[in-house]
């Protein structure tokens, strides 16, 4: 009978003690739960919320030095915007015969950017950094030489091998179909750009 009632004391403090731990532990749950979403809803806003809208967003083009490349977040997407020296500006002018579509023929740009360098200023250009094969992220190659000997500078997909020039302009023989895709955008002034919006 005693052995019978010291067994039922330890269930019931074995009990107390479970209640205990199970509200303890929810407690230290939820303060990590609440923990972990303040960072994201600081990461949410402004800025990221603003990137993942379909509202235009500015980019300051004064820290932009010729060669140099940056990307914006514009409706989740990455747009690259790159400031071209003097030399790769004129290297467009020459009609590469290993482009698949040189002039811009496949509509994959506003009609501003129906051009050579695909671009309302011909130092600026703006695209959306995503392939056009299976959606991966390319690399700005701009060295010379730098993927083959016949490489003059561009953007080199490594997922399947895809490239593209200085424009954007798909290589021929590479499974990327069109050039890269060239979003709205316009100048409000020298040095700021907008980029989702076609200018009133
Ligand atoms: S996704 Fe770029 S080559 Fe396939």
């Amino acid at each position: 009978m005693l052995i019978l009632r010291m067994a039922m004391g330890n269930e019931s403090v074995d009990l107390k003690k479970r209640a205990f731990l199970t509200r303890t532990s929810q407690a230290l749950g939820a303060i990590a739960v609440c923990g972990a979403a303040i960072p994201l809803v600081q990461y949410l806003k402004p800025g990221r919320e603003a990137a993942m809208s379909s509202l235009p967003v500015e980019f300051d083009l004064s820290g932009l030095k010729p060669g140099d490349q940056r990307t914006v977040l514009w409706r989740g997407k990455p747009i690259w915007v790159i400031r071209r020296t003097m030399e790769q500006v004129t290297a467009l002018n020459k009609i590469n015969p290993n482009l698949s579509d040189p002039n811009s023929q496949i509509e994959q740009q506003p009609e501003y950017a129906k051009n050579p360098y695909r671009s309302l200023r011909p130092d600026i250009l703006v695209l959306v950094g995503l392939c056009t094969h299976l959606g991966c992220a390319p690399t700005f190659r701009p060295e010379p030489k730098a993927i083959d000997e016949d490489w003059d500078g561009g953007f080199f997909c490594s997922c399947h091998g895809s490239k593209f020039d200085l424009a954007g302009r798909v290589y021929k023989g590479v499974p990327a179909p069109t050039n890269l895709e060239v979003p709205p955008y316009y100048f409000k002034n020298d040095q700021l750009l907008v980029i989702g919006a076609h200018e009133a």
